[in-house]
Parts: C-alpha cells; structure tokens; sequence
C-alpha cells in the first residue's frame, strides 16, 4: 500500500515540494508508505493532437500513469502562476491516465507564492481533475506565503486523513461512469474553496495577512493594522447586506494595507 505524491513545480526543495512532503510525512506516520515523483523529471508534452481524450491518454508517458494506477492515494502539489495552476502540471493532467480512479483518494494543494491571488482558482482547477477522474477528492488546499506554516501543519493531518480514506476506501457506487456522477458531484458539492471566486480569494488573503499582524509575524505598523481592520469589517458588512463591488473595495484596501 503506498500513497504517491507528485510535486507539480519544476524547481524541486521550494515551496510545492515542501507541501507535499508535510503531506506524505502524514501519510507515513498513519503507518502507509508514500512515494515522491518529481513532473519534470518526465517527458510530459502538451497534447496538440487532433483527437480526443484518448489520443491524449497515448501521450503521457507511460510510467506515470503505472504510478497513478498502483497508487492507492495521491497527493498532488502545484504552484500558481498567473492566476492557475502551472502549464506542467495541466500537461501531466491532460495525458496521463488513472487507471482505477474510481473513488481513489485524493488531496491536491496550489501555492500561490508572490502575490497569493490565485491560490483559490489553482486548487479548484486541481479539485476539477479529481472531479473528472472520479477520485474521491479531500481537504483542497490552498496556500500562500501567509498562511505557509498553517498549511504545512494542516497538511501532516491532511495526509493521515487520507490514508485512513485509503484503508477504507470508498468508489463510487454505479456499473458505469455515467452512473456515477450523481454521487461523485453530492461528493464534491460538500467541499470547501470550490465554488469561491476573486472575492472570497481577496478576503481569504486580507484574512491570512490580518492574523500574521496579529501574531507578529506582519509587518505592518500599529496603525495600518487598525485601518486594515476596518476595512476588512466593512467588507464583511457590505457582502452581507449584498453589496459586492464594495466588498470588493475594501478587501482589496486591507489586502493592500497589509501586504508585503
Ligand atoms: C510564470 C510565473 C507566474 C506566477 N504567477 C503567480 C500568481 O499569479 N500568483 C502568485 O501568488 N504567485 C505567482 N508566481 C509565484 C509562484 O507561485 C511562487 O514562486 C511559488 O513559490 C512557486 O512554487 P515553487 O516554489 O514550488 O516553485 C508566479 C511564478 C511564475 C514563475
């Protein structure tokens, strides 16, 4: 039983690889083997061809999709860049086969590393793969420089929870894929992050930069942290009474405020 972890980012030892090794080490200390595969180590192309899903199945390289097949879990990292997830990761999402996806477990990270935005969109597109597959997607994690350290703690939980999910794992009920969405989509509809747009992105970043002034991890003064406050109240206010476009203005302002 082994659970394989795939970092997505072609720089190995940075920020991606780092959040799914905190992954895997959760893994191992709920007593399962785990496995780590670097993308740019293999021949991965984007698919240009004329067919379909298919013929893109005959471009990934064959040892990956062997990988992905006897893996019992999969931990999959990727860095953000402009708003989504890396072009190596889509390549390896786009060829690569899953044989036995049905209801694999499966835990999918984006780290949005400079400014943040994008850490929401990244895992979602993450989450859509698992979602197309049929895997039995857990715990999207999105992360930025803010809230780093929360997430590598997280994740050691994360990658326990899924070997529990690997021990005991649950397909999809249904003979055929077509039989299957109803549950698959009640699977995923139950997660979090996946329906959020810029605005829950913006908040969720005004937010992490909000609780590292609050620990002394920020670097803003006094002063800037009172005015970010506010506006970050009043962002809640007007998105509760319906506003949106000022939500929008005063996320963006305490984003702003405490960013470094
Ligand atoms: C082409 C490119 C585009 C990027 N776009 C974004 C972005 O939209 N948002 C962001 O927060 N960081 C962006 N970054 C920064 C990366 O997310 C950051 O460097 C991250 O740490 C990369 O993961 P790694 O350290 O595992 O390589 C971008 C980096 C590159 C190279």
């Amino acid at each position: 039983m082994a659970v394989l972890g795939i970092v997505g980012s072609p720089r190995k030892n940075k920020r991606t690889d780092k959040l799914v090794e905190a992954a895997l080490e959760g893994v191992r200390s709920a007593g399962m083997a785990a496995h780590k595969i670097y993308l740019v180590d293999y021949d991965i192309r984007p698919y240009c061809g004329r067919g379909g899903s298919e013929e893109a199945f005959t471009l990934g390289p064959r040892d990956l999709s062997r990988l992905c097949g006897e893996a019992e879990a999969i931990v999959l990292g990727a860095p953000v860049y402009w708003g989504d997830i890396n072009g190596l990761t889509k390549d390896f999402m786009d060829t690569v086969q899953t044989p036995d996806s049905n209801g694999k477990p499966a835990l999918g990270i984006a780290i949005a590393g400079g400014s943040g935005k994008g850490l929401l969109s990244g895992v979602q597109s993450i989450y859509h793969f698992f979602y197309h597959r049929q895997m039995r997607g857990i715990d999207p994690t999105p992360v930025s420089r803010f809230n780093m350290q929360e997430a590598l703690e997280g994740l050691k939980v994360s990658g326990q929870r899924l070997a529990e999910a690997a021990r005991n794992r649950q397909p999809f009920p249904g003979e055929s894929r077509e039989e299957r969405w109803p549950e698959v989509l009640a699977h995923y509809a139950t997660l979090d992050y996946l329906d959020d747009g810029p605005l829950e992105e913006f908040l969720m970043l005004a937010e992490q930069l909000l609780e590292l002034s609050a620990n002394g991890r920020g670097k803003a003064d006094e002063n800037e942290v009172d005015r970010a406050r506010i506006e970050f109240d009043e962002a809640l206010e007007a998105l509760e009474a319906g506003h949106l476009e000022d939500a929008a203005r005063h996320a963006v302002r305490c984003y702003q405020i405490l960013f470094f």
